[in-house]
């Protein structure tokens, strides 16, 4: 990332849900949230590499106009060869990861992507509801998600160390 890349961004950018390329990836792999929020989400490097292994998972890079400033990526249920989750629903596509680097965040990027991400979802066939989780603690997405208007299911993942949220399509 250049200062080039933090000064072209305004609020106003257009954001987009882009494929990555050969060409971009270590572009994508270089966004980074702040230290303080590394225990939130995995880094981009990791779950590129875990999408490998898993036949639902879907991945884009967030630009805003040209430049890549955040990461998203799905488990969608509807893929083909896709697993069904543990416990999970054939109907519920995850928000598995989701992170706006930290020179880019507070701009409004991370809401406007959600409706992006909800659209794709309603786009996939049979999906009722969008799934996520975060990790609870000071700094935690909560309030991002809820603000939304994703709600708290009262259930926990992750062996119990993230609380589950939902909103419906
Ligand atoms: C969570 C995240 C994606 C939000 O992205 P963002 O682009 O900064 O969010 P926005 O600028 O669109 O903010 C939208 C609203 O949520 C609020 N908000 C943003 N991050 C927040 C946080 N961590 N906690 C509480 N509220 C938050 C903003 O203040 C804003 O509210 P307002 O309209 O009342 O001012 C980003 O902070 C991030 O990548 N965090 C680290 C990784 C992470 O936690 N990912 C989620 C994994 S479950």
């Amino acid at each position: 990332m250049t200062s080039e890349d933090t000064q072209s961004v305004t609020r106003s950018s257009s954001l987009a849900l882009v494929e990555i390329t050969a060409k971009t990836v270590r572009k994508i792999t270089a966004l980074k949230v702040a230290p303080s929020q590394q225990r939130f989400v995995a880094n981009n490097a990791t779950s590129i590499a875990e999408a490998y292994f898993e036949r639902g998972a879907w991945f884009r890079a967030i630009h805003a106009d040209d430049t890549p400033v955040g990461f998203v990526m799905l488990f969608d249920p509807s893929l083909s060869g896709a697993k069904p989750l543990e416990n999970g629903k054939a109907s519920d596509i995850w928000l598995w990861r989701y992170m706006i680097a930290e020179p880019f965040q507070r701009h409004g990027f991370g809401r406007s992507c959600l409706d992006l991400i909800v659209e794709h979802a309603r786009s996939r066939p049979g999906m009722t509801d969008l799934l996520a989780s975060y990790v609870p603690g000071p700094g935690c997405p909560r309030d991002f998600y809820l603000r939304y208007g994703f709600t708290e299911t009262g259930r926990t993942c992750a062996e119990g160390s993230e609380n589950e949220i939902s909103l419906p399509l």
